[in-house]
């Protein structure tokens, strides 16, 4: 706790991070646990699908924690929460609404606005309904109305208490994982290009969702969480790989980062008829984790780098080159709103985290906020229970929460509004990352 008596230190290695507001990020499908009829239940009921054999079923019984975790929130003096709902809770048969469910996040939302805790909320988090996804899912006729049907419900009964809105999460993540990796619902393997038309209804969903939150709530604050990668050449000056690397940026979010911003839609997407070039966010909300390295067709790791728990690069400039970059195209707010690291003895996340907030702390960008990715460890889709994210350990056969190191230096940036010197001296010095070549 900063002793209020005396300004905190920002000496060297220390520093302040003026005009960040930081917070931290979760999504529904992966916290709340139960029994909700989702595309991931059912994926996750078929043996070999999730690399641990576990279920979002568990979780992190958020559902029925939200009053224990909103204490904690609290007690790590945390004050912009970022969380998701869980559209077949809210819509378990198509048109046809849950009250009891609806009213439990209105119930969350009160008591987070009661506790000065600031709501982001995000509609759609790569969890549909599983109605919805036996009926085509995104790539349906009928997708969008059907998502604007969920929309205006949740505007008319929970508009009141949210300020701050993220339509979809990572369109481009869930289409690629979903339709060309194949390991994640619904499973559909080597297809570009039935996964660039997905993330061109979703663009426009985007669009569609944009527009009609303002119409209800002329204030409200709309953006994306757009999943952006530092893409690098594999091999630094090989022209085919130069060449590679900047044909996996455009697919994968140069021109879905367009589409959804200013209804601009380049070639492989196709202009719809029903929607105008205009301006189509309030903040450009990003996602980073990592660093891609290609080479050919092929995008991985590049060798002798840091790494996590995951085996993902950890590259803290990659940050700030892809927030300059969006800034460039698309300027305004950037919100960070999510990035974080798995690690499960939590020897390097304080490093991480540090050297994340460094970056910002030097960019010279409007970046407002930064959401931690992610509060307590949950279920990581089809990663399952193994990797562990959190700010908060989750022991899953207790439920028992225990925050971790990482998750109180966090408290102190908050609570000194950066990194003071003597933080530094506590939580990161000494540690290194672990590396590939190692
Ligand atoms: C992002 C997802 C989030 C979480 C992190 C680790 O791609 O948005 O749900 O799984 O990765």
């Amino acid at each position: 706790m900063p002793d209020a008596t005396q300004a905190p230190s920002f000496d060297p290695p220390g520093f302040a991070l003026p005009g960040l507001t930081l917070g931290v990020a979760s999504a529904a499908t992966q916290i709340e646990g139960g029994d909700a009829d989702t595309n991931w239940h059912r994926w996750a009921d078929v043996p070999g699908r999730i690399a641990d054999g576990t279920t979002p079923r568990r979780a992190a019984d958020h559902w029925n924690r939200v009053e224990q975790d909103t204490a904690l929130l609290g007690e790590l003096g945390i004050g912009h929460y970022r969380m998701g709902l869980e559209w077949a809770r809210i819509e378990p048969s198509p048109g046809h609404f849950d009250r009891t469910a609806i009213n439990h996040y209105r119930d969350e939302l009160t008591a987070l606005r009661a506790a000065g805790i600031t709501p982001l909320v995000t509609l759609h988090h790569f969890n549909n309904p599983g109605w919805f996804e036996a009926a085509g899912g995104w790539e349906a006729r009928h997708a969008l109305t059907v998502f604007d049907r969920y929309v205006d419900y949740v505007l008319v009964n929970l508009g009141d208490l949210v300020d701050e809105w993220i339509t979809l999460n990572e369109p481009n993540v869930y289409a690629t994982k979903g339709w060309v990796d194949g390991d994640w619902p619904p499973g559909v393997s080597g297809s570009i290009r039935r996964a660039q038309k997905v993330m061109q209804t979703m663009a426009a969903a985007h669009i569609r969702t944009y527009l009609t939150i303002h119409r209800a709530w002329p204030r409200a604050k709309v953006g994306v969480a757009n999943h952006l990668r530092a893409f690098a050449p594999k091999r630094r000056w090989n022209p085919l790989d130069r060449v590679s690397a900047r044909g996996a940026e455009y697919l994968f979010q140069t021109a879905l980062t367009r589409a959804f911003s200013v209804g601009r839609f380049l070639a492989p997407f196709v202009q719809p008829p029903d929607i105008d070039p205009g301006h189509y966010y309030d903040f450009q909300g990003i996602n980073y984790y990592t660093r891609s390295s290609v080479t050919g067709l092929a995008d991985g790791v590049a060798r002798r780098v840091p790494v996590n728990d995951l085996g993902w690069e950890i590259h803290p400039a990659g940050l700030v080159e892809v927030a300059r970059w969006t800034h460039e195209r698309y300027p305004g707010p950037i919100w960070i709103t999510e990035n974080g690291t798995p690690d499960a003895a939590d020897a390097f996340r304080p490093l991480f985290l540090h050297d994340h907030l460094k970056a910002i702390a030097g960019s010279g960008l409007p970046i407002e906020r930064f959401y931690h990715w992610c509060f307590t460890d949950n279920f990581e889709w089809a990663e399952g229970e193994e990797p562990r994210f959190g700010l908060v350990a989750l022991d899953y056969p207790t439920q028992q929460r225990t925050v971790r190191e990482s998750g109180r230096f966090y408290a102190d940036i908050i609570a000194n509004r950066g990194v003071t010197a003597a933080a530094y001296r506590r939580w990161v010095l000494g540690r290194h990352y672990p590396r590939n070549d190692a």
